[in-house]
């Protein structure tokens, strides 16, 4: 297992929009590993491939709180969205230490591939439906600083250009 740089925003090829996996082999399996790594070493809750520069339909998520539930999603799909939205605070580990409110669907249904290459589904509501949107618009190349005001973003991405020269995590 390695530890992987992340991107920081406003790295452009934070915008690039992932390509669906045609196999869970083991590359993926253990680019799936690499980013679950890399997620924890960050205390992160998700990662999305786009954001360590791999640009395909991959996510990993762990919202439990002992931090031993890892979950796998290549190729997510949101099957079903409820009319109810909520508002939280949320975070990235490629905007670090910006903190925001955005509102989401309260609750999601999801289908992806897990580890195995098998299908599954699952009901999300809280912290993980928040979390699987948030790494669902990263594949699609879009950070949550996009749902801000334009002087808000203005202001995050001098900051974090200002911190982050070379647009990458410093570990
Ligand atoms: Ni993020």
């Amino acid at each position: 297992m390695a530890l992987l740089p992340i991107l920081v925003y406003p790295d452009p090829r934070l915008h690039t929009v992932a390509r669906p996996i045609a196999q869970v082999d083991d590359r993926i399996r253990r680019l799936a590993d690499d980013m679950l790594e890399t997620m924890y070493d960050a205390d992160g809750v998700g990662l999305a491939a786009t954001q360590v520069d791999v640009h395909e339909r991959l996510i990993v998520i762990d919202t439990s709180s002992e931090r031993q539930a890892p979950r796998v999603l290549v190729n997510p799909e949101i099957v079903w969205r409820s009319e109810a939205l909520s508002t939280a605070e949320e975070g990235c580990l490629s905007v670090p230490q910006i903190y925001d409110k955005v509102e989401r669907a309260a609750q999601v249904r999801v289908r992806a591939l897990g580890r195995d290459g098998h299908p599954y589904e699952f009901d999300a509501d809280g912290l993980l439906a928040v979390c699987v949107q948030h790494e669902m618009d990263h594949l699609m190349g879009k950070v949550f600083v996009e749902y801000l005001s334009a002087f808000k973003r203005d202001r995050i991405k001098s900051k974090m250009k200002k911190r982050y020269p070379e647009s990458v995590r410093a570990r």
